[in-house]
């Protein structure tokens, strides 16, 4: 993998922020674009559009075509069938859609849904709120030292009851990476489900939901290099299959009557409307672009290049790294400049051309957990390089000593 060369298919990389060299190290938000998802989209649009699965004429014959190679393209990404991948608006939308129908059918009293409390509000909120409508119980899995969900305490707190196991395989705040396929195991033995939040995950690592045996898997087109307003679930065949919708209306039915209606299959039942075609035909093309370059490659490069900025921003005195104290697994570093607001801290980098998120990144029990109202967040993807990371810890030093003179 050569970083440079792929920084080049990125048009908006090459652009110079504040005079500076654009270092963008927001890629857990959400990542930029290569130029073949720009083409994929546009061409899309120049030369197919129609709505889907409606027209009977060649032009909107080739759109469906269009939306559903897309689904076989983010199918195997993940190695799933194309009838096991929902496409919605992203993780956040998957997230929701699975709570409200697998888990409004399957949580009553008496029942219990699993999660810990490291999850991004999209993999929290959907569960509380099914849990208390429903009358389930919702379970906190105890973290370890470094934040991190470890199978044991997972089994610790899973029981007969347990219907649901709602989980993050990365975390967007610490950059743990969960043992979901031993997760997997344990949720099974007690005859649940395993539902990974991979909105962290799917972008930059391999993924099999078979090997690992993961249920349902949400995640978002906008970090995977594709358009934002796309993402997929996906669910195992037999699972989708006992699922009712969620959004009613066109598209998803086969037949309607002033009192009744019967629903198209899995995953058709679960897209009511016009769907986002164009987004789909784009995360198709990130899903081929990803697999081109190589997961493995990328998960490698990546965390590379966090391992360095952890260490070298470790080395800063006066500046807080979280997360793992050994080698990273996924190409996030979180970190405090000490008395420095994490939002001054990534105003002042932005001087230096250097854009990092910073705030409670969606996870506020966990920044309570931390003892931090925020952070600041580097988040490393394919198209980042060593020089990255020496923008990146330069510009932390420059802020430190600013500030350390402003406070006198
Ligand atoms: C771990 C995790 N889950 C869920 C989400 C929500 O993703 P989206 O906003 O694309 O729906 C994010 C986004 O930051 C995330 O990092």
């Amino acid at each position: 993998m050569n970083p440079v060369a792929l920084r080049s298919e990125f048009p908006l990389l090459r652009r110079y922020e504040n005079g500076k060299r654009l270092c963008y190290v927001d890629s857990a938000a959400t990542s930029q674009k290569p130029q073949v998802v720009l083409d994929a989209v546009r061409r899309y649009y120049v030369e197919d559009n129609a709505n889907v699965h409606r027209g009977v004429y060649d032009l909107a014959a080739r759109a469906t075509q269009d939306y559903e190679d897309a689904r076989a393209e983010v199918a195997g990404l993940v190695h799933a069938e194309p009838e096991e991948i929902v496409f919605t608006r992203g993780t956040t939308e998957s997230l929701n859609l699975l709570a409200l129908s697998y888990g409004g059918q399957a949580l009553g009293p008496g029942t219990n849904v699993v999660t810990s409390p490291a999850e991004h509000h999209s993999n929290l909120l959907p569960w509380q709120q099914v849990a208390l409508r429903r009358g389930a119980e919702l379970r906190f899995v105890e973290l370890d030292e470094a934040g991190q969900v470890t199978p044991d305490a997972v089994a610790a707190v899973v029981d007969g009851g347990t219907r649901v196991v709602a989980l993050a395989h990365v975390s967007n705040v610490m950059g743990t990476v969960t043992d979901v396929g031993a997760i997997a195991a344990i949720a099974h033995r007690a005859g649940a489900i395993l539902a990974v939040d991979g909105a962290q995950s799917v972008p930059h690592m391999p993924m099999d939901v078979r090997q690992l045996g993961i249920d349902f898997l949400a995640f978002s087109g906008h970090k995977m290099c594709g358009p934002t307003g796309i993402g997929a679930l996906y669910g195992r065949r037999e699972l989708l299959a006992g699922m009712s919708p969620v959004y009613y209306g066109g598209e998803m039915i086969e037949e309607v009557t002033l009192t009744s209606a019967t629903f198209k299959e899995a995953p058709w039942r679960f897209e009511g409307g016009t769907p986002n075609i164009a987004g789909a035909v784009g995360m198709g093309a990130a899903a081929r672009f990803l697999q081109e370059v190589g997961l493995s490659e990328i998960h490698r490069h990546e965390t590379e290049l966090a391992n360095a900025a952890a260490d070298g921003l470790r080395r800063i005195e006066g500046v807080t790294v979280y997360g793992p104290e050994g080698h990273r697994e996924s190409g996030v570093v979180t970190f405090n400049i000490d008395g420095v607001h994490a939002h001054d801290v990534a105003t002042a980098l932005d001087q230096h051309g250097v854009c990092v998120r910073a705030g409670h990144h969606c996870c506020q029990p966990l920044m309570r957990r931390l003892g931090a109202a925020s952070t600041a967040r580097a988040s490393f993807y394919l198209y980042n390089d060593a020089e990255d990371v020496r923008q990146l810890l330069a510009a932390v030093q420059a802020t430190k000593e600013f500030f350390r003179r402003v406070a006198g």
